[in-house]
């Protein structure tokens, strides 16, 4: 296993510190010298990047968030000359302008290496074949995973998203090893095999890597069960690089590994922004330590979780993550995220996982209602009593009153990405 590892996989957490401060040194040097916004916010810091001597001294260091990219859109926040980038993403604010980040070729390589090492902690080889359903396009999903599967010397099969039909016929006749998709699409393809007939347990595929939106373990057991494969998770986001900047491994299955040669990971409060120790749940918070087009320092994320001790590899593991600020939902004083209901409704018998939350407003109060598509074949009785299950365990469980509707099977919107839970049909 060890001889599969790269160089810096094999590093001991000491030279990995080492390694660490000198490249964060290199970045704040690199931000502040050629992004204005940074400048003008470690001046107003009263700090200079030779003021980090210790990878502790980064918390002295200003945040950066989703507004300060907006607010230098589209190419403010590049540290190099335009003529330098050689690719730009975009991602789709559901408000106001997109976020756009940019990359030189040299990240370009980073970020093909990054996601090969996420492919083979997935249990992908050299040789294997790829089924990427990640949409191609600005969506850094698509080809941020086509350009590691082909550094890692797989084959790849960009099939992007959508066509679902068409998803199952390339499946069944080029037999990939692995498919990278959204967890949520995954389960779309799900559907659509048993339309046509096909067994999904069948099929070439040996595992399968999630990401791009937060899914819970008993989304994990329903994909594996149902697909006979490992279902394992990969972690990224636009701002710092795009997927591969965390991966769980295969083997333990147990969180992921963030790639901490490149990503600097922080968890602080996300009210008071204080520097969380390792183990408390907050916002996950990146600097990036090799990225030449568009350098990050400390941005939040907005992305919930905690930080662990390595286990599979050297680095840091973050825990799954549960959800993001913005999706959580605040019900009559009490907060929620639409993982905790997924938990739910994937452990109620005769329902499937389609569900979509429904936010509407009743006099002055917000209601939520889970709507959850029948299992086929599920009888009267059956969907009765899981809507009684449901409504009783996010009571019980989350301490809240929803509304529970077992709505027939396929009726519910279908994922083709990055799926929208929550239907906001508030005033
Ligand atoms: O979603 C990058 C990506 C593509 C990751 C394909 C993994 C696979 P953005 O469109 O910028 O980039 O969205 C980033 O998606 O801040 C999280 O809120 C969420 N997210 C991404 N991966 C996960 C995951 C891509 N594994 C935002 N679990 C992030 C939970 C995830 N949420």
């Amino acid at each position: 296993m060890t001889a599969l590892l790269d160089t810096a996989e094999r590093m001991s957490r000491d030279e990995l510190a080492a390694l660490q401060l000198e490249r964060l040194r290199a970045t704040l040097r690199h931000a502040y010298g050629n992004v204005a916004h940074y400048r003008a916010a470690f001046d107003r810091a009263g700090l200079k990047p030779e003021d980090c001597r210790s990878l502790a001294d980064l918390a002295r260091f200003p945040f950066t968030t989703k507004a300060d990219l907006r607010d230098n859109y589209p190419f403010g926040m590049f540290a190099v000359p335009e003529d330098q980038v050689r690719r730009v993403h975009a991602s789709s604010g559901t408000t106001g302008r997109p976020t756009v980040v940019g990359y030189t070729g040299k990240d370009l390589e980073t970020w093909a290496d990054v996601v090969a090492r996420s492919i083979r902690a997935a249990g992908g080889r050299p040789g294997h074949k790829i089924h990427v359903a990640y949409g191609y396009g600005l969506f850094t999903g698509g080809l941020g995973a086509h350009y590691g599967a082909e550094r890692l010397g797989c084959t790849v099969i960009p099939a992007s998203g959508g066509m679902t039909a068409r998803q199952v016929q390339l499946i069944q006749d080029f037999r990939p090893d692995l498919i990278m998709v959204t967890p949520s699409y995954m389960l779309t393809i799900l559907d659509e095999f048993e339309r046509q007939g096909v067994d999904p347990r069948t099929t070439s595929l040996k595992a399968g890597i999630f990401g791009a939106e937060p899914w819970t373990e008993e989304m994990r057991r329903e994909i594996e069960e149902r697909f006979a494969i490992d279902a394992v998770d990969i972690y990224g986001l636009s701002e710092v690089m795009g997927p591969g900047v965390a991966q769980e491994c295969v083997e333990t299955k147990d969180g992921l590994h963030i790639w901490e040669d490149h990503f600097y990971p922080e968890v602080v409060d996300p009210l008071t922004g204080e520097v969380l120790p390792e183990g408390e749940r907050g916002e996950l918070v990146f600097t990036s330590l090799t990225k030449e087009a568009m350098p990050v320092v400390r941005y939040r994320t907005r992305d919930l979780t905690r930080l662990l001790p390595g286990t599979a590899r050297v680095f840091r593991r973050m825990e799954k993550v549960t959800g993001r600020s913005d999706d959580l939902v605040i019900l009559r004083g009490v907060n929620l995220f639409p993982t905790q209901i997924e938990e739910i409704v994937l452990r109620t018998p005769g329902v499937s996982p389609h569900f979509q939350l429904r936010l509407t407003r009743e006099g002055r109060l917000d209601v939520l209602t889970v709507r959850a598509e029948a299992r086929t074949g599920a009888t009267p009785e059956q969907r009765a009593a899981a809507a009684v299950s449901v409504a009783a365990a996010v009571k019980d469980g989350i301490g809240v009153s929803v509304g529970v509707e077992i709505v027939d099977p396929e009726t519910l919107e279908r994922s083709v990405g990055k799926f929208r839970r929550i239907v906001d049909e508030r005033p």
